[in-house]
């Protein structure tokens, strides 16, 4: 989709910009949207106002931009009220990581967190700050309960930033945001869905320098979360480490061990429609994390207690009101065996079972071949890149989602 296709005609759009060194581009934002046929006011922070002025933006939106919460001659005229009303959509370009904290909490303190509180239109936002900030715990927990309230995430993508840091924390290029705006309006086949996925490892810590893991690259997860964002998914990744950069429009959720990718996934799923259960959790941890490294003994073998991870698919599964709920069977024998019993033992709607003693289809490959299980039977995928393959298991669970019972128990 591109923006000359007009696939915004007839929006109207309120853009918020706040105030990040990314607030340059919101002037290029406010072009790229016209051009998609959508009709612009701008709302700036009095902290966007230090990196842009209001005049750049107002000459290019061809409209007064709004600055002011308690300016009696604006609220006369297009008041926080009536700009809460007239907007299909807020879309906060720049947003950061102080305004993401001021909406978690609620807060009217100025113009845009004001129209925020008012609206009923859809509000989506384009963090974009440094690296540090995006990860700081503070930042994160922001985003998981603004994620809960439906708030949209564009991003925010990963690369070099002004500091001269690398990492997440860029806001999308502006044609991808008005890509990421149009898809809101377009609906595919998981418009509406919000689609938890965990991907990836997990780590289990030994000591402070050593842990136990395994050797998911998380690309099959990944892929998934792309095609579910394509298709029009609320999409949250929640992923062990990995080396993969998050996919545009996909809200990603970092975690390290299997009991944390627990906590996150039960935080997310009573509000999701579909769970996928992609991630390689290890089943077992050290009951005992050594707070110093382990020093090398005389010993010529020493033992590991380990304890049992919690089943993360099959809590979700276990829940009352739970979600459509995809487990995956990755095996090395008699695969449609341990699918159909992995199926029955976690309760699950359905199960991918793929075959990773295959060198060319699984865990560190480009490809991928699957056969899905399901109380009515079995259905096989051939070998097909993986992001083939989730585009296709993608259309597969958002007609199955469609006709399921649990997905309806789910809101
Ligand atoms: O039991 P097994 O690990 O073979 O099951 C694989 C499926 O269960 C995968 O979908 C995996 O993501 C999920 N799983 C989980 N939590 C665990 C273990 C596996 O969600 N602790």
């Amino acid at each position: 989709m591109s923006a000359s296709s007009q696939s915004l005609a007839n929006k109207q759009i309120l853009l918020g910009v706040t105030g990040g060194i990314a607030a340059y581009k919101s002037a290029d934002l406010v072009r790229r949207l016209q051009d998609a046929g959508a009709s612009v006011q701008v709302v700036m922070t009095p902290a966007a106002q230090e990196f842009i002025t209001p005049l750049t933006l107002q000459a290019l939106s061809g409209n007064p931009v709004h600055t002011q919460l308690l300016d009696p001659e604006a609220e006369a005229g297009m008041g926080h009220i009536q700009l809460a009303r007239w907007a299909d959509l807020v879309l906060i370009a720049p947003a950061t990581a102080d305004f993401m904290a001021r909406l978690a909490q609620g807060m009217g303190n100025d113009l845009l967190t004001s129209i925020c509180l008012a609206t009923k239109a859809p509000i989506a936002l384009a963090p974009a700050m440094n690296q540090g900030m995006w990860h700081n715990a503070a930042t994160q927990a922001n985003l998981e309960c603004l994620i809960e309230r439906k708030v949209i995430m564009f991003g925010p993508a990963e690369g070099g930033q002004a500091c001269g840091d690398v990492g997440p924390g860029r806001m999308l290029e502006p044609l991808q945001l008005v890509d990421a705006a149009a898809g809101l309006f377009t609906p595919g086949s998981l418009a509406g869905k919000t689609l938890v996925i965990t991907a990836g490892p997990t780590r289990e810590a030994i000591d402070p320098v050593r842990y136990l893991s395994n050797h998911s690259s998380g690309k099959m997860g990944y892929a998934l979360a792309e095609a579910a964002a394509e298709a029009g998914a609320n999409t949250i990744l929640i992923s062990g480490p990995t080396q993969l950069k998050t996919p545009a429009r996909v809200t990603r959720i970092d975690v390290t061990s299997a009991q944390e990718m627990y906590e996150a996934s039960m935080a997310a799923a009573p509000d999701c429609d579909l769970f996928i259960a992609a991630a390689a959790v290890a089943d077992y941890r050290p009951a005992q994390v050594a707070s110093q490294k382990l020093k090398k003994g005389a010993e010529d073998s020493i033992t590991l207690t380990l304890v049992k991870n919690p089943d993360i698919v099959a809590s979700i599964a276990a829940l009352p009101r739970r979600p459509f709920t995809v487990g995956f069977a990755a095996e090395t024998e008699q695969l449609l065996e341990h699918a159909r019993a992995k199926l029955q033992r976690k309760k699950l709607d359905l199960v991918i079972a793929n075959n990773v003693g295959d060198t060319q289809i699984g865990f560190n490959s480009d490809d991928n071949a699957v056969t899905l299980v399901d109380n009515s039977g079995i259905q096989a995928l051939s070998q097909r890149s993986k992001t083939q393959l989730a585009r296709e298991l993608i259309a597969i669970l958002a007609g199955r989602l469609d006709k399921h019972p649990a997905s309806e128990q789910a809101k």
